[in-house]
């Protein structure tokens, strides 16, 4: 079978070669995104006077026909053809007869291919941002049930001070926030159109780029042609935000196997959303957590696997630049379904506050609360902090948590403390003394919720 680029060559590819180079069995992915590419091209090809009216429809309608092929799943691909865009054009060559050759006219398998991208990318950053939208909704909800309900918050997982469930929960609603704000910000540099780049020169047809980007909806185009086919940093940019969203649906996910742990027993999870064991009868085991927490690797992976690629390539287009779609397929499909999975999962899981309570119940993180009781009535915060330690050693050693202590026992480090001090050690009394913007009070968490309200649409 000849090649469509064949002219040239006195020999068959070998077979091995033509395995090893071909990338449609990956980059089938983009037929969409290439015919999408393909009948903007040719319809400014039109415009410009380019191709004739006849040549134009003639093409148009072959694509549509290979568009409708494509919807149906009817289109064979051969790896032969090497690529999605040879591929498409050998299609169009069988449907339309040698007037499918002009399509090519002013283009280059590497303005081609990186139009394609930007339009895959353009559109998956959209679906994200919704989905990453979706798992706020479901945290809002689960945060706006538990307000009041208060559980120990950590540092270097030891108990701390005592939080509301809402204000822990609330924390991630903010990282997704943040992480939706960089999706939508790398929009910006997605919407740049590559096309008409050319090779990497430009090309001797007087096309109008401007006009391919408008029929595109794209923002503007590359000023620089051999940037235009050699930038793959909107790749690496998403690769880089995915990288941190599933950092963040990794810690989440870390929080949630612990807190269903036998040891904490802070919530459940959905039966729907949890598997058994083989061997053991009693198991109920949270994979869904544990493979979101997993699949950051992958993506981490690929991450590193692209800008490894990129980084010693001289300019224009090198085949290198194949290797940039399998990880971003990976990590884009990687990063939808764990979202998909993660605002259901949220929304069903069952919150057990009397098992938070009763945590809080049984710790000294209120320590800090007695600190600040006597810095308060005029001792310098240090030597209350001093002055605490050795009650925190002392009630240790008695066995005893701190609103069990006498006022007599209290009174033998310091004549300062009263009767008031075991309203100010009450957990609700903790959590709400932190009333300060952004803190943990309910009043503070309610008002974190109003705006979080206002950030997305409910
Ligand atoms: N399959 C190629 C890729 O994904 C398309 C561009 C090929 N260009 C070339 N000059 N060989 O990068």
């Amino acid at each position: 079978m000849s090649k469509l680029w064949g002219g040239r060559f006195t020999k068959e590819t070998d077979e091995l070669v033509e395995e090893f180079t071909a990338s449609i069995s990956f980059d089938q992915k983009l037929v969409k995104e290439d015919l999408q590419g393909s009948l903007a091209h040719v319809q400014m090809l039109g415009e410009c006077g380019i191709l004739s009216k006849e040549d134009t429809q003639t093409i148009q309608q072959g694509l549509l026909v290979l568009q409708k092929k494509a919807e149906n799943n009817e289109l064979q691909f051969d790896v032969k053809h090497e690529d999605i865009h040879m591929n498409l054009e050998k299609q169009l060559l069988d449907e339309i007869g040698q007037t499918g050759g002009k399509l090519h006219t002013g283009r280059s398998r590497n303005d081609q291919v990186a139009t394609d991208m930007h339009l895959y990318l353009k559109a998956k950053t959209e679906v994200l941002i919704s989905l990453t939208e979706a798992v706020q909704q479901s945290l809002l909800e689960q945060a706006k049930k538990h307000v009041e309900t208060i559980l120990p918050g950590y540092t270097h997982l030891q108990r701390a001070q005592p939080v509301s469930f809402a204000h822990h929960l609330m924390a991630y609603f903010w990282m997704f926030e943040r992480d939706k704000e960089r999706l939508s910000d790398s929009l910006k540099r997605i919407s740049w159109l590559p096309l008409g780049a050319g090779a990497l020169a430009g090309t001797t047809f007087p096309i109008d780029r401007e006009r391919a980007a408008e029929l595109l909806g794209f923002e503007r185009i590359y000023p620089n042609s051999m940037d235009a086919v050699s930038d793959r940093d909107f790749i690496a940019e998403f690769l880089s935000i995915a990288s941190i969203m599933m950092m963040h649906i990794s810690r989440l996910s870390e929080e949630l196997v612990i807190w269903s742990s036998q040891e904490f027993q802070f919530i459940e999870l959905d039966d729907s959303f949890c598997t058994g064991s083989s061997i053991m009868p009693q198991k109920k085991n949270p994979d869904v957590p544990e493979l979101l927490r997993a699949k950051t690797g992958r993506v981490y992976g690929n991450l590193i696997g692209l800008l490894t690629v990129l980084k010693g390539l001289p300019l224009a287009y090198n085949k290198d630049m194949q290797e940039d779609k399998e990880g971003m397929f990976d990590t884009a499909e990687t990063l939808e379904g764990s979202l998909k999975l993660l605002a259901p999962m949220l929304s069903t899981m069952s919150v057990n506050s009397e098992n938070m309570r009763s945590a809080v119940n049984t710790d000294y993180s209120n320590a800090t609360d007695i600190a600040d009781y006597l810095a308060s009535n005029g001792v310098p915060f240090r030597q209350a902090h001093e002055i605490i330690g050795q009650i925190v050693l002392y009630a240790i050693q008695q066995k005893k948590y701190l609103l069990e202590l006498s006022l007599d026992e209290y009174r033998k480090y310091s004549p300062l403390f009263n009767e008031d001090i075991y309203q100010v050690l009450a957990p609700e009394h903790v959590v709400n003394a932190r009333n300060s913007a952004g803190g943990t009070s309910f009043q503070q968490v309610r008002h974190q919720i109003s705006m979080a309200e206002k950030t997305v649409k409910v």
